[in-house]
């Protein structure tokens, strides 16, 4: 077993990251993070940073692309210069270039669908109180999703963009051979993450297996990137989903936290079994392992009120991939650590 670090950048991790609580003026630790959280909500909804994209603009040519009112406008983008998030040009209003960069399309990764499903997980919160009394929810997220569709594609959305901002940390870790042909990506969702390692590895072709509810833009998706030949989407409950033979490699990624141990523990034996020998598992996942770190304790807290579910250690893979047969276990730690780490296992 090797055990593989990469050693961290200079310290960026966001205040947000950081405890709180003074306790010198203790509202504001309850009403600075809600207002933060609406205004930056509503701009996205409003589609605030977008407008600003090609360049600063004055309030009153701003409120009438936002069809808002300039009062509102005006509020709204005071508050956002507060924050960081605009910044002033004279008579003018700019993104910051840390907005510029995540949400708008002139970005590296434009999280607008992080901040539409925000909008949708935020009335959810509201269970919080009932779903710590319970020890879990009372509808989990995918039962949700079945009756309201939408919810499965605003979902889906933003896990895209979170692999635009993965992506490349995976093609740089994940080493597939040129013998390596047949790809199973479950969970796949948008199928971005299918659809770069088929871009890098000419010889690939994937099937992507997810519940129905994640796989509504899926096959467009995939068409707009010319793989319709190579990439295929099987909808399905993934432990009891026939996964069409042997594969290579198998992607496992931000699914096991959706699954309880002992669902994990089949799924990892039934990966074993579908792999051919020499193939790699590939496993994205937040690890239980720091529990001081607030994203991490934020994130449980997140699956306690929609799946149920939680995080696991690393010890916890470690066993199951034993326990199934799996041998070269790799743990690699992303900078900064709230982007998760991979694990990575090869059948022998
Ligand atoms: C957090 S998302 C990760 C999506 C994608 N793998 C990624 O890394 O961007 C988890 C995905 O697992 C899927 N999923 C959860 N439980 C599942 C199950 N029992 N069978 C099939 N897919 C499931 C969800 O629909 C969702 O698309």
């Amino acid at each position: 077993m090797n055990t593989r670090h990469i050693p961290p950048a200079p310290a960026t991790r966001p205040d947000v990251c950081q405890p709180t609580g003074t306790a010198e003026l203790a509202m504001l630790d309850v009403y600075m993070p809600m207002m933060k959280s609406a205004a930056i909500l509503s701009a996205g909804k409003l589609g605030l940073f977008e407008a600003l994209a090609n360049g600063p603009r004055d309030i009153a040519d701003l409120a009438d692309t936002l069809h808002a009112s300039q009062r509102g406008t005006r509020d709204l983008a005071d508050f956002l210069i507060t924050i960081g998030y605009l910044e002033r040009h004279g008579e003018l209003v700019a993104n910051t270039a840390s907005t510029q960069r995540w949400f708008t399309s002139a970005g590296r990764v434009d999280y607008t669908p992080g901040l539409r499903w925000t909008l949708e997980a935020w009335p959810m919160m509201g269970d919080l109180t009932a779903a710590v009394r319970r020890g879990g929810p009372e509808t989990t997220l995918w039962q949700a999703m079945e009756e309201k569709p939408q919810l499965g594609a605003t979902f889906s959305a933003y896990m895209d963009a979170f692999a635009g901002d993965l992506g490349p940390d995976l093609l740089a870790h994940v080493p597939v051979l040129p013998e390596q042909c047949r790809l199973l990506d479950l969970g796949g969702s948008h199928g971005m993450h299918s659809i770069r390692f088929c871009q890098r590895h000419p010889q690939l072709h994937a099937l992507i297996v997810d519940l129905p509810s994640a796989l509504s833009e899926t096959d467009a998706t995939i068409a707009r990137h010319g793989l319709s030949e190579r990439i295929h989407v099987s909808p399905g409950e993934l432990l009891v989903h026939d996964w069409h033979g042997q594969h290579d490699v198998v992607f496992y990624l931000s699914v096991a936290h959706n699954h309880t141990a002992d669902e994990n523990r089949l799924a990892i034996q039934q990966i074993h079994d579908a792999l051919t020998p020499g193939g790699l598992l590939v496993i994205h996942e937040y690890l239980a392992d720091t529990p001081g770190n607030a994203f991490m304790a934020a994130f449980r807290l997140t699956l306690l009120y929609e799946t149920g579910t939680q995080t696991y250690r690393y010890e916890h893979y470690r066993t199951w991939l034993e326990t199934a047969g799996f041998a070269a276990i790799e743990r690699i730690d992303l900078d900064p650590l709230e982007k998760g780490s991979l694990i990575l296992a090869r059948k022998a």
